[in-house]
Order: structure tokens, then C-alpha cells, then sequence
């Protein structure tokens, strides 16, 4: 594939999904030996596994968290910081992945659409979601502490969106906004991403809409490729750095 065809007036919206992270040595979701392979998502993402067995949700989110601890952005993070840097607020980044990775290579513009690992909130109050990166051990369940002081027990939860759950406010308003602001202008390039999950996966038909052009880099083709004006199969680390250089 050529380089993307950016020119001064373009606009670029990247929709990321765990693939980006693959590489740093972070586990996708679907492909083989991936967090959700064996397991029953309902249990580990959903508000209802949560209820059910709090104890069980903080044991796989304190894991994952652990697992960061040597993580570093890969290639692919740092070409799409190094692009941002040249587009400044023609650029935005919506990244469905929680690991803030993005983040530690220099992204700025960077929307969550799933929150993030390290971030904790309350289940019960609505306290603002504060930065917890401790792993809890096994069989601890961390308490919120406005809560307590008020006599009541409440439970902390990861904030993450689970399935079934609403999006961060005002994350996709973001998204819409970048995109009408863009017009015609508008590229779009999806990396690392199933295309399986919601609203995600229909970005690129909302940019086809707009008038925009569409981008996809993958290591296989996703259940949405077809609907992609172009596709590049193979790795984004290795891709990146070539499809975004100036
Ligand atoms: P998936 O695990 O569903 O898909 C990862 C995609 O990345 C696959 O299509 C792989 O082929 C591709 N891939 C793997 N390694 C790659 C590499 N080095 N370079 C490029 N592509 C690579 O992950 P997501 O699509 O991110 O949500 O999953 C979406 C959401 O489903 C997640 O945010 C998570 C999950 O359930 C929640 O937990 C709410």
C-alpha cells in the first residue's frame, strides 16, 4: 500500500483496536491465546459479572494491570504520535484499547472509548473516576472511600466500559464532532481492530457518509474489510511507520 495521501488540509481520524498493542506484548481479545479465549465475557465484562462476583472481576483486572508493569509503546503508537504531531487538531485518535499506551508514546488527542486499566470509580456514587494502578490481591475487593466516610459500603470498579454499558460521556460527540468539522476532508484509518464490537466497527461506514476516505491496517482481514476503500494486511508496528511517513 502507499503512503497515505495527507495533504495540509486533511483531517485524520485513526480508530484503534487491541492489535496496535499486540506487539508491546499486550494479548488481543479474539485472536488465538487472546484474554477472551476460554473465557465467558459475561463474567469478566458486564455489569451482571460484576455484581455477581466482584472478587472475580478484580482478580482479572488486577492481572492486567500487573501485566503493564513492563509494557512500552510500540512503533506503531510512535508513528501515530509522530503524525499527530505534524496535523495537530487535524488529527484525532479514538482508541478502543485501555492499556494508555497511546498516551505514554505522545499522543495527546486521544478519545477512550473503553476508559482505562488504570483508572478506578465508584459503583455505587458518583465520585469522578481517579487513577488506580494498584493490583489488588486476590480476594480483595477495594472499597470506595467517599462511600465508607459516609457510612456506606460500596464496592470500586475498573473504568472500563463492560458490554452493555455506555460509552464515556461525550466520547463519540467528540468523534462526530471531528468528523462534520472534516467534511470532505476527511481520512480515516482503523488499526488492530475485529471490527466486531459496537459503535466502533461502524465508524468507517459513518465516515463513507461524510464523504470521507477509509484506511484499514490489520494483521487479518476483520469482519468489516469489505466495507474499507483500502486494506493492508500485515502487522502495525511494521506498517505504520511506512503508511503515515511524511
Ligand atoms: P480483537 O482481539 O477483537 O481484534 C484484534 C485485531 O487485531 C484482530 O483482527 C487481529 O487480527 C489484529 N492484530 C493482531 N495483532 C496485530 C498486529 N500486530 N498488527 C495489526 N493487527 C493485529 O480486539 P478489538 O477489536 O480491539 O472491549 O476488540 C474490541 C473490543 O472487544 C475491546 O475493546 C474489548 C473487547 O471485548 C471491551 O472489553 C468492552
Amino acid at each position: 500500500m502507499q503512503p497515505l495521501p495527507i495533504t495540509d488540509r486533511s483531517h485524520l481520524l485513526v480508530l484503534t483496536g487491541a492489535g496496535v498493542s499486540a506487539e508491546s506484548g499486550i494479548p488481543t481479545f479474539r485472536d488465538a491465546g487472546g484474554l477472551w479465549e476460554g473465557r465467558d465475557v459475561r463474567e469478566v465484562a458486564t455489569w451482571d459479572g460484576f455484581a455477581a462476583d466482584p472478587l472475580r472481576v478484580w482478580r482479572f483486572y488486577s492481572e492486567r494491570r500487573q501485566a503493564m508493569a513492563d509494557v512500552a509503546p510500540n512503533a506503531a503508537h510512535r508513528a501515530l504520535a509522530a503524525l499527530e504531531a505534524r496535523l495537530g487538531d487535524r488529527f484525532l485518535l479514538a482508541t478502543q484499547n485501555i492499556d494508555g499506551l497511546h498516551q505514554a508514546a505522545g499522543s495527546q488527542r486521544v478519545v477512550e472509548l473503553h476508559g482505562n486499566l488504570m483508572r478506578s470509580r465508584c459503583s455505587a456514587c458518583d465520585r469522578a473516576p481517579f487513577d488506580d494502578r494498584q493490583a489488588y490481591r486476590a480476594g480483595v475487593a477495594p472499597l470506595c472511600g467517599r462511600c465508607r466516610a459516609a457510612g456506606k459500603d460500596a464496592v470500586l470498579r475498573p473504568d472500563v466500559v463492560w458490554f452493555g454499558e455506555l460509552l464515556p460521556p461525550g466520547a463519540l460527540a467528540r468523534v462526530e464532532a471531528f468528523g462534520r468539522a472534516a467534511g470532505r476532508e476527511l481520512m480515516f484509518l482503523a488499526v488492530g481492530t475485529s471490527g466486531l464490537v459496537e459503535p466502533a466497527a461502524s465508524l468507517v461506514d459513518a465516515v463513507a457518509r461524510l464523504g470521507g476516505r477509509t484506511w484499514l491496517v490489520n494483521a487479518e482481514p476483520p469482519a468489516n474489510a469489505a466495507r474499507f476503500d483500502h486494506v493492508a494486511l500485515g502487522a502495525a508496528g511494521a506498517l505504520l511507520p511506512t503508511l503515515l511517513a511524511a
